[in-house]
């Protein structure tokens, strides 16, 4: 997958990609990561990008012209993605469909937001990674990305299971434990134990169920009933 990204801040992504899974997946050939300084496509010699807004009001605006030269200088766009805080809610079940495209490009917004008509000739979906304000796009973008690129195959090991991940099947995840059996008087679950994978398979489920309810109890009535989780574990 080739990921492009156009920011005004490119500096902020040589971290993720260069650290763990997201530098593993690039090295590893499943991701191509471009990272496009929009400022190289501001407009005069001060390589201007943003100005005030029509109508009124306070802060600026990024301009339509940089954006629009950036992502047509680009060798190929695929699915045009706008991070913003009204866009809609971006979820596991995004990160899956955006999984399986071969491009995809994400802009990043700052200070006000975006001209509008950069949705309107570009952007095949606006997306929000919460209901809060950040300062820019970039935060938004690697978290997309970040979730994304997990889900392409060969990036996560063979013995990591995205299906048992929260949101997979619309529910958060059950607790894990690892060795030591006992910590400060805390005592691993005795199924856990007993080798008996069927118990396991249920004990997990039930904990699903419970930490869901316990904390997100709008996502139960959504969630797969538990008689489709077959196959999807
Ligand atoms: C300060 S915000 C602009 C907020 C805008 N005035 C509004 O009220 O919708 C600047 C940029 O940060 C990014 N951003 C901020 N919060 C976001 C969120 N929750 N999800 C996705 N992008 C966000 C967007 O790219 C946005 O253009």
């Amino acid at each position: 997958m080739i990921v492009n990204v156009i920011t005004l801040f490119p500096d902020m992504f040589s971290g993720v990609f260069s650290e763990s899974i997201l530098s593993r997946a690039i090295q590893g050939g499943h991701m191509n990561a471009r990272v496009v300084h929009l400022r190289e496509y501001g407009l005069g010699s001060h390589r201007v990008v943003d100005d005030t807004p029509y109508g009124g009001g306070g802060g600026m605006i990024l301009k339509p012209e940089p954006i629009a030269a950036a992502l047509e200088d680009l060798p190929e766009r695929g699915h045009v993605i706008l991070t913003t805080p009204r866009g809609k809610l971006f979820r596991q079940a995004d990160a899956l469909r955006l999984s399986s495209h071969d491009v995809i490009t994400l802009i990043c917004g700052h200070y006000e937001g975006v001209d509008e008509r950069v949705s309107e000739l570009f952007v095949h979906e606006e997306l929000s990674i919460g209901d809060y304000v950040l300062t820019g796009g970039e935060l938004p973008a690697m978290v997309i990305i970040d979730a994304v690129a997990r889900l392409i195959p060969g990036v996560l090991g063979h013995d990591t299971t995205i299906s048992g991940d929260s949101h997979y099947h619309g529910l958060l995840e059950h607790p894990h434990y690892t060795r030591p059996r006992e910590f400060r008087g805390l005592a691993v679950p005795e199924v856990l134990l007993s080798g008996n994978h069927e118990q396991i398979r249920a004990w997990r489920r039930d904990m699903a169920f419970r930490k869901t309810r316990e904390t997100r109890p709008d996502l139960i009535e959504k969630a797969l009933p538990e008689g489709e989780w077959e196959g999807k574990e």
